[in-house]
């Protein structure tokens, strides 16, 4: 077997340590060799419980470190884009999530500098790789609901974050809808032309106190004639709400929400069944995995990443184009952003 992919974590909070599992548990052609964070007992703490050899404050040391091939960014996003330069300065290939930077500058600033390394880099939306979507994805891909003509995609946390996280976070469509933009050109397989959105604060005033919304329907039309909608909420009192549907000339194909069973118990009253997983690190868990294992096999491959930083870029403008649309409260087209 060949010499595994040498990979330094940057960031071990959440979804870092939920990248070190994969690597420690399923990904045989790639170790973790290093972790960074700034929190220098997580970085300690995840070596130790991921059996990684190096842990260290400073994630420049690790990007410069020769014996590293690849990183994964898993830091506040704010720290994203700079983080992405050094890395491809450096010739280190990158995975690095969700969203690739809070402006469209420095997003364009850390492509530039990827292109210019011809390293690959990888932006982690994790729902293309969820067995659902996918399974819609090539329904529309193999013509079998013919041509596509509506998506509606209904994505809903169970709980909005902590305020001080909202205060911080780009605002809903930055944050949290920019995974359905992404799926949304995913699914209908063209890039969107015009956005509409309406938004209101309908779970928590404090929300709107800083500055955000917690509700939003955003409609979105896109180049090759399909019409989309997008319903978003931070609040589902019945858990994590994620379903499409692609309607085209031929069929329409659904996906519902992923449940932790699949008993249904009936008695006098009802005939019901548990509650969908509660949220992303439950619903998502699978997919997490696949799209580091995919991104490792395709390093390894030197094949294209299944998901880039132009795909990165592409969900940040629509989420542009959706705060610009509540604000002017108008239909606002991509190429007002870029
Ligand atoms: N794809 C997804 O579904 C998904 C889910 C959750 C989070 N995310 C994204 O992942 C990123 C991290 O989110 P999280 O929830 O894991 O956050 P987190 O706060 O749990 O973890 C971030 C970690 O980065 C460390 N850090 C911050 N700045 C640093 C720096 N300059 N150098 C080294 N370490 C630094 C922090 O100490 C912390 O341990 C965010 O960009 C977020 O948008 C994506």
């Amino acid at each position: 077997m060949s010499t595994p992919l040498n990979i330094a974590l940057l960031g071990a909070g959440r979804i870092g340590q939920v990248h070190a599992r994969t690597i420690a548990y399923r990904v045989a052609s790639a170790r973790l060799a290093a972790v960074a964070d700034v929190n220098t007992a997580a970085a300690e703490a995840c070596a130790a419980q991921y059996r990684i050899p190096k842990a260290s404050a400073d994630p420049l040391q690790l990007i410069n470190d020769p014996g590293i091939d690849a990183v994964l960014i898993c830091t506040t996003t704010d720290t994203h884009a700079n983080f992405i330069e050094a890395a491809a300065r450096a010739g280190k290939h990158i995975f690095c999530e969700k969203p690739v930077a809070m402006t469209l500058a420095e997003i364009d600033r850390a492509l530039a500098a990827v292109d210019k390394a011809g390293v690959q880099l990888q932006i982690g939306f994790n729902r293309r790789f969820d067995a659902n979507f996918a399974r819609a994805r090539q329904a529309v891909v193999s013509g079998e609901i013919g041509k596509p003509a509506m998506l509606h995609i209904i994505s809903r946390d169970p709980a909005p974050p902590p305020l001080a996280y909202v205060k911080i976070s780009g605002g809903l469509f930055i944050d949290m809808a920019i995974h359905d933009f992404d799926i949304a050109r995913f699914l209908s397989g063209s890039e969107v032309d015009e956005v509409y959105a309406h938004a209101d604060v309908t779970v928590d005033p404090a929300i709107g106190e800083a500055g955000d919304i917690d509700t939003a329907v955003t409609l979105l039309r896109f180049k090759n004639g399909v019409i989309g909608t997008i319903d978003n909420c931070r609040r589902a009192s019945y858990g994590y709400d994620q379903r499409v549907e692609v309607f085209g000339s031929a069929g329409a194909i659904q996906t519902g929400n992923v449940h932790p069973n699949v008993a249904t118990l009936s008695d006098g009253a009802s005939v019901r069944q548990d509650l969908p997983l509660n949220f992303f690190m439950q619903r998502y868990t699978e997919a997490y995995a696949s799209e580091i294992e995919q991104f490792v096999a395709a390093i390894n491959a030197k094949q294209p990443v299944p998901v880039n930083g132009q795909d990165g870029r592409a969900a940040f403008v629509i989420a542009l184009a959706a705060q610009r649309s509540v604000a002017e409260r108008r239909p606002v087209r991509i190429s007002e952003i870029q």
